[in-house]
């Protein structure tokens, strides 16, 4: 959805025949919103939606509930205690989600063994770990750690692996765009957007064409948290051209362009992606504040209307004691969060700072599945408590209090 694209051969017109050795070719429509948003269309060699057989694989293991579960606290997870082990698509487990959005993490080890769409919703992978590329039927996106890649929903793909990889996934219910605010009004990114056009890595038409790719014939394809097996009659990878503005790609979240002001400036400042009741941020290396006196980490804060979730990938996070890289941060609508006592007074005077995050904003509520309890570090929650005239210890509540 950044601009438009043509890869390989397209007629000169939309619905007009192509013929390619002789043989007509079939065009295949991708359409958002209906038919009036972005699009993209491909031109198949064979029938793109001829299927051999199809089956109900039933729930995927990474799918459960999530659900309140009790007390409103801010909260830690630390997927980096995730097994290791399995394609990106099996070893893919909820963690958040709401009616706009799920988090997912996975730490596989192994390409996927067939193709896979999701047809939940837009994918935008953040990759912590690990390095591949993602084969599509309109090219391949080769990624490495710190990228985001995105995957537009139901597109037929698989991930490849060069190693063990670390993945945070952003499935978006509705379409994952950059925010309007960064367009002119024809959609070219404006000139003062936070990227430009060239920040975002294309698909590669590889040599023969995506045909090449060998890609195989069966589809997994994930709707309502369920899994359904398809045979494709055809190779859905045989590809001869297309064009359009719906493709895969590839974002450096060090391509970020930050900002500083003279006074810290709000989380907004770091918008990246949206989608309908959420955005995703990224935290970039930068300079700080500037004006004297200016406090460079966060001011206790109650964004009253927002969930707050918070990945925190590389660098000295000044914030908050007993965070590491991979740690995730959740603070809920209604709860002040802000830095240790400590940390606020010593940002004072510093220039720069080195952290590498990722921020979801959400409008509804995250809700945890079991994996995210399982992952869950129990103690964050109490290093909140400010027992009078001193250190953060744990506290507790002597008497029991009816409510
Ligand atoms: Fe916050």
């Amino acid at each position: 959805m950044i601009h438009r694209l043509q890869r390989g051969l397209v007629p000169e017109k939309h619905h007009v025949a192509l013929r390619v050795d002789g043989e007509l070719a079939f065009e295949h429509c991708i359409t958002r919103r209906g038919f009036d948003s972005v699009y993209t269309i491909a031109y198949h060699r064979r029938p793109p939606h001829w299927v051999r057989d199809e089956q109900d694989l039933g729930e995927h293991p990474g799918h459960v509930e999530a659900a309140w579960d009790g007390a409103v606290r801010r909260r830690h997870f630390q997927p980096a205690r995730l097994p290791v082990g399995g394609s990106p698509f099996a070893a893919r487990r909820l963690f958040l989600a709401n009616p706009d959005v799920s988090v997912w993490f996975a730490r596989p080890d192994a390409d996927d063994d067939t193709l896979v769409a999701n047809a939940d919703g837009d994918e935008l992978t953040f990759v912590h770990g690990g390095s591949g590329r993602v084969e599509t039927p309109l090219g391949v996106v080769p990624f490495a750690a710190g990228d985001y890649v995105f995957v537009p929903r139901a597109l037929p793909h698989r991930w490849r692996l060069d190693g063990p990889a670390f993945l945070l996934l952003v499935e978006g219910r509705s379409p994952l765009d950059l925010p309007k605010q960064f367009r002119n009004q024809v959609g070219q990114l404006t000139m003062d957007a936070p990227y430009c056009h060239r920040d975002f890595r294309e698909p590669v038409w590889p040599e023969g064409g995506p045909q090449a790719l060998g890609a195989p014939r069966l589809l997994k394809i994930l709707r309502h948290g369920r899994v359904t097996l398809q045979e494709l009659a055809n190779d859905p990878f045989d590809v001869v051209g297309w064009d359009g503005q719906l493709w895969p790609y590839a974002f450096p979240i060090r391509a970020y362009q930050p900002r500083t002001g003279a006074v810290h400036l709000p989380p907004t400042t770091h918008i990246t992606f949206a989608g309908s009741g959420y955005v995703v941020c990224s935290f970039v290396p930068r300079l700080v504040d500037t004006r004297e006196g200016a406090i460079p980490c966060p001011y206790p804060h109650s964004s009253v209307d927002c969930d707050e979730f918070l990945f925190y990938v590389d660098g000295n996070f000044t914030s908050r004691r007993g965070i590491d890289a991979a740690s995730v941060t959740l603070h809920p609508i209604g709860l002040p969060h802000g830095p240790h006592p400590g940390r606020y007074e010593a940002s004072i005077g510093t220039t720069r700072t080195d952290e590498v995050a990722v921020m979801i904003d959400t409008f509804s509520p995250l809700l945890p599945t079991r994996f995210a309890r399982e992952v869950e570090d129990p103690s964050y929650n109490r290093s909140w408590v400010q027992q009078a005239g001193g250190e953060q210890t744990g506290g507790g509540v002597k008497d029991p209090v009816a409510w």
